[in-house]
Protein backbone atom coordinates (compact mmCIF):
# COMPACT_ATOMS: atom_id res chain seq x y z
CA UNK A 1 0.00 0.00 0.00
CA UNK A 2 2.67 2.58 0.88
CA UNK A 3 4.40 2.14 -2.55
CA UNK A 4 0.83 3.12 -4.42
CA UNK A 5 0.35 5.59 -1.82
CA UNK A 6 3.96 7.53 -2.73
CA UNK A 7 3.05 7.35 -6.16
CA UNK A 8 -0.31 8.29 -5.85
CA UNK A 9 1.15 11.25 -3.47
CA UNK A 10 3.27 12.61 -6.21
CA UNK A 11 0.77 12.99 -8.72
CA UNK A 12 -1.14 15.57 -6.27
CA UNK A 13 -1.06 18.94 -7.06
CA UNK A 14 -0.88 21.71 -4.59
CA UNK A 15 -2.82 25.21 -4.19
CA UNK A 16 -1.84 27.25 -1.38
CA UNK A 17 -4.06 29.70 0.44
CA UNK A 18 -7.11 27.82 -1.47
CA UNK A 19 -10.43 27.31 -0.67
CA UNK A 20 -9.40 30.01 2.19
CA UNK A 21 -6.17 32.25 3.50
CA UNK A 22 -3.96 29.77 5.31
CA UNK A 23 -5.13 26.42 4.03
CA UNK A 24 -2.87 24.53 1.96
CA UNK A 25 -4.85 22.57 -1.14
CA UNK A 26 -4.18 19.29 -2.00
CA UNK A 27 -6.40 18.32 -5.25
CA UNK A 28 -6.49 15.01 -5.99
CA UNK A 29 -8.54 15.07 -9.13
CA UNK A 30 -5.48 14.45 -11.73
CA UNK A 31 -5.13 10.92 -10.13
CA UNK A 32 -8.80 10.92 -12.39
CA UNK A 33 -7.00 11.93 -15.55
CA UNK A 34 -4.97 8.85 -15.34
CA UNK A 35 -6.29 5.68 -15.53
CA UNK A 36 -3.44 3.66 -14.20
CA UNK A 37 -3.27 6.11 -10.83
CA UNK A 38 -6.65 5.62 -10.53
CA UNK A 39 -6.48 2.16 -10.70
CA UNK A 40 -3.78 2.23 -7.82
CA UNK A 41 -6.30 4.16 -5.88
CA UNK A 42 -8.81 1.67 -6.28
CA UNK A 43 -6.00 -1.31 -5.52
CA UNK A 44 -4.77 0.72 -2.32
CA UNK A 45 -8.23 0.69 -0.86
CA UNK A 46 -8.89 -2.50 -2.05
CA UNK A 47 -5.89 -4.17 -0.15
CA UNK A 48 -6.33 -2.57 3.12
CA UNK A 49 -10.37 -3.65 2.92
CA UNK A 50 -8.53 -7.37 2.63
CA UNK A 51 -10.93 -9.89 3.74
CA UNK A 52 -13.22 -7.81 5.87
CA UNK A 53 -17.01 -8.26 4.17
CA UNK A 54 -18.51 -5.21 2.90
CA UNK A 55 -21.91 -5.28 1.57
CA UNK A 56 -22.18 -1.38 0.73
CA UNK A 57 -20.05 1.32 -0.14
CA UNK A 58 -21.68 4.58 1.26
CA UNK A 59 -19.93 7.98 -0.57
CA UNK A 60 -20.34 11.34 0.31
CA UNK A 61 -21.52 13.91 -1.76
CA UNK A 62 -20.01 15.36 -3.68
CA UNK A 63 -16.20 14.26 -3.89
CA UNK A 64 -16.68 10.90 -2.02
CA UNK A 65 -18.53 10.25 -5.60
CA UNK A 66 -16.06 10.21 -7.35
CA UNK A 67 -14.38 7.11 -6.39
CA UNK A 68 -16.93 5.63 -4.09
CA UNK A 69 -18.47 3.70 -6.72
CA UNK A 70 -15.37 2.26 -8.29
CA UNK A 71 -14.62 1.12 -5.18
CA UNK A 72 -17.72 -0.51 -4.54
CA UNK A 73 -17.56 -3.17 -7.75
CA UNK A 74 -13.98 -3.44 -7.36
CA UNK A 75 -14.76 -4.88 -3.60
CA UNK A 76 -18.37 -6.90 -5.14
CA UNK A 77 -20.32 -4.37 -2.92
CA UNK A 78 -23.16 -1.66 -3.96
CA UNK A 79 -22.78 1.89 -3.68
CA UNK A 80 -25.14 4.08 -1.25
CA UNK A 81 -25.10 8.18 -2.17
CA UNK A 82 -25.59 10.68 0.84
CA UNK A 83 -26.67 13.54 -0.28
CA UNK A 84 -26.97 16.95 0.44
CA UNK A 85 -30.71 17.95 0.78
CA UNK A 86 -33.25 17.33 -1.15
CA UNK A 87 -32.04 15.63 -3.71
CA UNK A 88 -33.11 11.91 -2.88
CA UNK A 89 -36.71 10.60 -3.75
CA UNK A 90 -38.57 9.04 -1.91
CA UNK A 91 -38.57 8.19 2.40
CA UNK A 92 -34.95 10.03 3.47
CA UNK A 93 -33.00 10.24 6.93
CA UNK A 94 -31.70 12.98 7.51
CA UNK A 95 -28.93 14.80 9.65
CA UNK A 96 -27.56 17.87 10.85
CA UNK A 97 -23.31 18.95 10.94
CA UNK A 98 -21.68 21.76 11.71
CA UNK A 99 -19.43 23.66 8.78
CA UNK A 100 -17.20 26.21 9.42
CA UNK A 101 -20.02 28.92 8.65
CA UNK A 102 -23.59 27.67 9.81
CA UNK A 103 -24.81 23.74 9.44
CA UNK A 104 -25.75 21.68 7.08
CA UNK A 105 -27.54 18.49 6.09
CA UNK A 106 -26.83 15.16 4.75
CA UNK A 107 -29.48 12.46 3.74
CA UNK A 108 -29.53 8.74 2.89
CA UNK A 109 -32.89 6.94 1.41
CA UNK A 110 -34.77 4.60 3.95
CA UNK A 111 -35.10 0.96 3.23
CA UNK A 112 -31.85 0.80 0.76
CA UNK A 113 -29.25 -0.53 3.18
CA UNK A 114 -30.28 -4.18 5.11
CA UNK A 115 -30.50 -3.97 9.17
CA UNK A 116 -26.57 -5.32 9.85
CA UNK A 117 -25.28 -4.76 6.31
CA UNK A 118 -21.35 -4.08 6.76
CA UNK A 119 -20.31 -0.68 5.67
CA UNK A 120 -17.80 1.46 4.28
CA UNK A 121 -18.09 5.20 4.67
CA UNK A 122 -15.91 6.86 1.83
CA UNK A 123 -14.67 10.46 1.27
CA UNK A 124 -11.76 12.26 0.13
CA UNK A 125 -11.14 14.10 3.32
CA UNK A 126 -11.66 13.78 6.94
CA UNK A 127 -11.56 17.48 8.07
CA UNK A 128 -13.26 18.53 11.20
CA UNK A 129 -15.66 14.90 10.78
CA UNK A 130 -18.43 17.04 10.60
CA UNK A 131 -19.39 15.19 7.09
CA UNK A 132 -18.05 11.76 7.99
CA UNK A 133 -19.88 11.73 11.42
CA UNK A 134 -22.97 13.07 10.27
CA UNK A 135 -23.19 10.20 7.34
CA UNK A 136 -21.95 7.82 10.42
CA UNK A 137 -25.34 8.23 11.90
CA UNK A 138 -27.29 8.09 8.92
CA UNK A 139 -25.81 4.45 7.98
CA UNK A 140 -27.03 3.43 11.71
CA UNK A 141 -30.06 5.30 11.81
CA UNK A 142 -31.11 3.57 8.30
CA UNK A 143 -29.64 -0.51 10.05
CA UNK A 144 -26.28 -0.67 9.04
CA UNK A 145 -23.32 -1.77 10.79
CA UNK A 146 -20.33 0.25 10.04
CA UNK A 147 -16.71 -1.20 9.09
CA UNK A 148 -14.95 1.75 8.76
CA UNK A 149 -14.37 5.00 7.02
CA UNK A 150 -12.37 5.30 4.73
CA UNK A 151 -10.53 8.92 3.60
CA UNK A 152 -7.63 9.87 0.85
CA UNK A 153 -6.18 12.41 2.99
CA UNK A 154 -6.81 13.96 6.16
CA UNK A 155 -6.21 17.10 7.97
CA UNK A 156 -5.63 15.56 11.19
CA UNK A 157 -4.51 18.81 13.13
CA UNK A 158 -8.57 19.08 13.24
CA UNK A 159 -8.81 15.81 14.85
CA UNK A 160 -11.62 15.26 12.90
CA UNK A 161 -11.47 11.22 13.80
CA UNK A 162 -12.16 12.10 17.19
CA UNK A 163 -15.40 12.61 16.21
CA UNK A 164 -15.78 8.76 14.70
CA UNK A 165 -17.20 5.67 16.38
CA UNK A 166 -15.17 3.68 14.09
CA UNK A 167 -11.33 3.09 13.04
CA UNK A 168 -10.08 5.24 9.97
CA UNK A 169 -8.10 5.06 7.14
CA UNK A 170 -6.40 7.66 5.87
CA UNK A 171 -4.21 6.68 2.37
CA UNK A 172 -2.34 9.32 1.70
CA UNK A 173 -1.47 10.29 6.00
CA UNK A 174 0.01 13.44 6.85
CA UNK A 175 -0.38 14.91 3.12
CA UNK A 176 -2.69 17.64 3.91
CA UNK A 177 -1.34 20.34 5.91
CA UNK A 178 -1.89 23.94 7.15
CA UNK A 179 0.47 26.66 6.24
CA UNK A 180 0.20 28.43 9.23
CA UNK A 181 -2.18 29.10 12.02
C1 LIG B 1 -15.36 18.65 1.78
C2 LIG B 1 -14.69 17.29 1.63
C3 LIG B 1 -15.37 16.47 2.69
C4 LIG B 1 -15.67 17.50 3.77
C5 LIG B 1 -14.72 17.37 4.93
O1 LIG B 1 -16.59 18.61 1.12
O2 LIG B 1 -14.95 16.76 0.32
O3 LIG B 1 -16.59 15.92 2.23
O4 LIG B 1 -15.54 18.80 3.19
O5 LIG B 1 -14.99 18.36 5.90
P1 LIG B 1 -15.42 18.03 7.37
O6 LIG B 1 -14.63 16.84 7.83
O7 LIG B 1 -15.04 19.27 8.12
O8 LIG B 1 -16.89 17.80 7.38
P2 LIG B 1 -17.42 19.90 0.77
O9 LIG B 1 -18.41 20.15 1.83
O10 LIG B 1 -16.48 21.02 0.45
O11 LIG B 1 -18.26 19.51 -0.51
P3 LIG B 1 -17.93 18.75 -1.88
O12 LIG B 1 -17.46 17.35 -1.57
O13 LIG B 1 -19.27 18.72 -2.52
O14 LIG B 1 -16.91 19.52 -2.66
MG1 LIG C 1 -17.11 16.56 0.29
Amino acid sequence: ISELAREIKASLKQFPNFPSEGILFEDFLPVFTKPDLFQKLVKAFQLHVGEQKVDYVVGLESRGFLFGPTLALALGAGFVPVRKPGKLPGPVFTAEFKKEYGSDKFQIQKDVIEKGAKVLIVDDILATGGSASSAGELVKQAGGDIVEYLFVMELDFLKGRDKLDKPAFTLLSGQAEKLQN
